[in-house]
């Protein structure tokens, strides 16, 4: 009897066969053994996964048949010391776990102008202990009309105004030489109006045509609208927009946004050869953009289906073959049950955490950390092989994405709620601090989300101590519950909103430019002067930065929740060898106390880590407003 196991086995060895002579690779080429030791063991998978996706139509075969060929071609493609990674990583597949991981983020433009201020930059990034960078999107792109880079015109090209591919691929070996990992978005569930499929749709090309969801009038378009939920809604109603021909077609974001037919194989494959080739210029990380929205089904809300993991997982098999070092960074801004569902070592390794990002918002504003405290219990400990991005804000606006469930148990209405948030954080709640602004604000529903720089929204146009203070405290959990700490540079030196973002062209329907300022040069200057508030904040986080870095507590994600038994204090702690890191913040405005009785299950003597300092715990612990420690504490045995 033949296992099915072995029968996979004998089937990609056929294939192999058939596409190592079309990719022109031969048994006995240097990598060829590599190749089909990978092939061997993720073959299986991919097949399986490309099988449940399209395993009904007829051309099933030659589809998969096709894929793999590019793979393979990709893969022979792939430069050495790209392939001399793939190996350094297979053999140490937790290098993004460590404490001394820490993200930057910026636009290219806006930040460092071109390619070459970016790289001019890398002393400064060293400085700071950067060792990942996300460079924002800087593929080809209609201008001005591009969502900040997020309609792609071409995966192959670089936007002219930033530089060229070969920089891109300079830039990315450079990095690494800085032990800095390049992340890069990957577009992949819409293209530009602009893109040459795209065009070519619109001209009435029947293949094309099947790239994107076009139909000839509204039957389809409104049946599907009957489920989805509006995006952009100050962009358009709906999601769909009409071209001049008559027909509709399916954009969820902008209306230059198109979004691509991933039940058509061919738009699988045509995005798979785009995504190698990403890897192959030397990006360490693709973050995979709008991960929720993928694969439609009539009937249902298009979003979070069970099929776009098995896209994911597809894609993320492809990778495993022809560029195994590369990560998948997932960004979905969903339900935090649907969040999770994305995070796993065979489909995106890395998720950004969006819930611990708004609910750190929401204890600022509310000064009690009930929520975030119930979210770090029951929702931050993730799968092996895995790891939260952790951020204080991102490009994008703040929607609070935190489960009504949650909050029904803690007596909170999450619809009243949301509405506190957005009054409070664009300054109409009495006595709010924070300079926020509304992103999308839909009056049909009552949603909307909160655009502003960090230091915006911790109020400190006014510059006051307990400003800087809240800033600090935001960082503190980011930088410590576990997983990658992403800074959007430009905050660490506090960074203001950019009052004058309407005046750009094409960016004054998007309040989201308020938070996108140009590189701040200015407080750049002050940051090593400690009586400004740019060199507080600077220094407060790079003393984070270090410390994190030098305490193996805070490697990986693991984290074992801790009940301060006061609602102002937020506290979670970080297992080590012997000893934990205690963190403890104090989220209200007043000074507060943790009891000894509370504290009993550590040892009387701690070290205050940020501070350097040995400290008694067991007369209890005071912390004053807005403050935060990192205890390093032995539980008592
Ligand atoms: C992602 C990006 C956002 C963009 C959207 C459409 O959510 O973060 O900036 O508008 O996708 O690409
Ligand atoms: C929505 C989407 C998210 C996107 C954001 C941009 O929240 O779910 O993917 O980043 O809009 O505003």
């Amino acid at each position: 009897m033949v296992e099915s196991d072995s029968l996979d086995q004998i089937s990609g060895r056929h294939m192999l066969s058939v596409v190592a002579g079309q990719a022109g690779i031969r048994p006995g080429d240097p990598d060829w053994a590599d190749f089909e030791r990978r092939f061997d063991r993720h073959f299986p998978d991919l097949s399986r996964l490309f099988h449940s996706l399209y395993g009904s139509r007829p051309d099933f075969q030659d589809q998969l048949t096709s894929l793999v060929i590019e793979t393979a071609r990709s893969w022979k493609a792939r430069p050495a010391d790209l392939k001399v990674l793939d190996t350094e990583r297979e053999g140490s597949s937790d290098w993004f776990q460590s404490n001394r991981m820490l993200g930057g983020v910026c636009y290219v433009d806006r930040y460092a102008a071109d390619l070459d201020g970016v790289r001019a930059r890398i002393p400064y990034f060293k400085e700071l202990g950067l060792t990942y960078l996300h460079l924002m999107p800087l593929f080809l792109a209609p201008e001005p009309l591009s969502d900040g880079g997020y309609a792609v015109s071409s995966y192959r090209e670089v936007n002219p105004r930033l530089g060229t591919m070969d920089q891109l691929r300079d830039l990315a070996a450079h990095l690494r030489a800085n032990g800095i990992s390049l992340v890069v978005d990957f577009i992949f569930n819409h293209t530009s109006n602009e893109h040459e499929w795209a065009r070519k749709a619109a001209q009435g090309d029947p293949h094309y045509s099947g790239y994107y969801w076009m139909f000839p009038e509204r039957t389809m378009p409104d049946a599907f609208e009957q489920h989805v939920r509006e995006i952009f809604p100050e962009d358009h109603q709906g999601s769909f927009v009409q071209l001049p021909d008559g027909r509709w077609v399916w954009a969820t974001f902008h209306s230059f946004q198109w979004d691509l037919n991933y039940s058509n194989p061919e738009v699988f494959r045509a995005m798979a050869a785009e995504m190698l080739f990403l890897a192959n210029q030397g990006v360490d990380i693709l973050r995979m953009d709008a991960v929720a929205f993928v694969w439609k089904q009539l009937g249902t809300p298009c979003e979070n289906l069970p099929e776009a993991h098995t896209l994911l997982q597809a894609f993320n098999a492809v990778c495993r073959i022809a560029a195994p070092s590369l990560l998948f960074k997932s960004e979905a801004i969903v339900h935090p049950d649907e969040v999770a569902l994305y995070i796993d070592a065979a489909e995106c390794q890395l998720s950004y955490n969006p819930l611990q990002m708004a609910l750190i918002w929401e204890a600022l504003a509310t000064r009690d950390v009930s929520l975030l405290a119930q979210a770090l219990e029951r929702r931050h400990n993730m799968p092996p092989g895995t790891s939260w991005v952790n951020y204080v804000r991102s490009h994008d606006d703040i929607g609070w994405t935190f489960a009504d469930e949650d909050a029904a148990e803690l007596g909170i209405n999450g619809f009243d709620h949301r509405r506190f948030l957005n009054s409070f954080y664009v300054n109409r709640f009495p006595g709010s601090f924070a300079r926020g602004v509304p992103f999308q604000d839909n009056p049909r529903t009552g949603d909307c989300r909160i655009s502003g720089t960090t230091a915006s929204l911790c109020g400190l146009e006014d510059g006051s101590a307990e400003a800087i203070r809240r800033i600090l405290l935001a960082h503190s959990v980011a930088f410590s519950t576990g997983g990658i700490p992403l800074l959007y540079l430009g905050d660490e030196v506090g960074q203001l909103n950019d009052d004058q973002y309407a005046l750009e062209d094409g960016h004054e329907a998007d309040s989201r430019w308020v938070h996108r300022p140009q590189f701040p040069a200015e407080r750049y200057a002050h940051r090593t002067e400690p009586s400004t508030p740019e060199g507080a904040i600077f220094a407060g986080l790079r003393r984070m930065i270090a410390v994190r870095g030098s305490a193996p507590e805070l490697a990986g994600t693991r984290l074992i929740p801790f009940a301060t038994n006061n609602p102002g204090v937020l506290g979670y702690q970080r297992p080590g060898e012997g000893t934990r890191i205690l963190a403890l913040a104090n989220f209200s405005d007043q000074p507060q106390v943790i009891s000894a009785e509370t504290l009993s299950g550590f040892e009387a003597e701690a070290v205050d880590v940020l501070a350097d300092a040995p400290v008694r715990i067991d007369q209890g612990f005071v912390l004053r407003p807005q403050d935060y420690v990192w205890l390093r504490v032995v539980p008592a045995g």
